[in-house]
């Protein structure tokens, strides 16, 4: 395995931009977990599964699901048709954590994880990178912020979408998943005991950057 760094926390903390920007000016390849979680609860409901759903039933349509990221487009394809679009909605967000609780869900995209760092540095970004997928870890940080600061960052980024979504329903909608991504039984969003605690509530994207940058001692 490559040397991963780790970034985890709960909806709009900012891992995304955070992630990306870290990848881009360390060289590292960048994995965004979430939109895997999103491409497979998109194909779930689809396939009218609710979150009752058996892990034996959800499994036999995993074996024949390729959720793929094109690094030269920078598109996602489910099955082969781009959802790049698709899984940035509120429903693909809502259906990725009422199925992220299934463990046939998790096993399928471990083993999809872990591949990335085969080969490349990675920086991954989700909710258990530095607890499960990647529990050696070269750096672990985990990013927090205030609620309400963080739908405020998801308001904006639904009406950049031209999403008609307002800002209490971004509220609401983050309480719900706070509360799914924590509570459940497998994986769930918990800061590693070793990684760095980085509450972006009052700091700008460049600040966190700085932040994150001094802790891995990167010159
Ligand atoms: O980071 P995001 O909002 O795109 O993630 C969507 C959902 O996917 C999130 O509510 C929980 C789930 N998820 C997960 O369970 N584990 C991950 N490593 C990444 C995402």
């Amino acid at each position: 395995m490559k040397r991963v760094i780790a970034i985890d926390g709960p909806a709009g903390s900012g891992k995304s931009t955070i992630a990306r920007m870290i990848a881009e000016r360390l060289g590292f390849d960048y994995l965004d977990t979430g939109a895997y979680y999103r491409a497979v609860g998109l194909k779930l409901r689809d396939a009218g599964f609710d979150g009752d759903a058996l892990d034996e039933d959800i499994s036999r349509v995993l074996e024949s699901t390729v959720v793929d990221f094109d690094r030269s487009n920078k598109r996602f394809y489910l099955d082969g048709r781009d959802v790049t679009d698709a899984i940035r909605t509120k429903d693909a967000g809502r259906y990725s954590s009422i199925f992220s609780k299934k463990k046939s869900v998790r096993d399928f995209l471990l083993l999809i994880q872990r591949r990335f760092a085969d080969n490349a540095d990675l920086v991954a970004e989700g909710r258990d990178m530095g607890t499960v997928v990647f529990p050696n870890a070269w750096k672990k940080i985990f990013l927090t912020a205030d609620v309400y600061c963080r739908a405020s960052r998801r308001y904006e980024q639904f009406k950049e979408m031209g999403s008609t979504v307002t800002e209490a329903d971004a509220l609401t909608d983050l309480v719900v998943r706070d509360k799914l991504d924590e509570e459940r039984q497998l994986a769930p969003l918990k800061k590693a005991s070793d990684a760095f605690l980085l509450d972006t509530s009052k700091l700008s994207v460049d600040d966190t950057v700085a932040a994150i940058l001094r802790f891995i001692d990167y010159r």
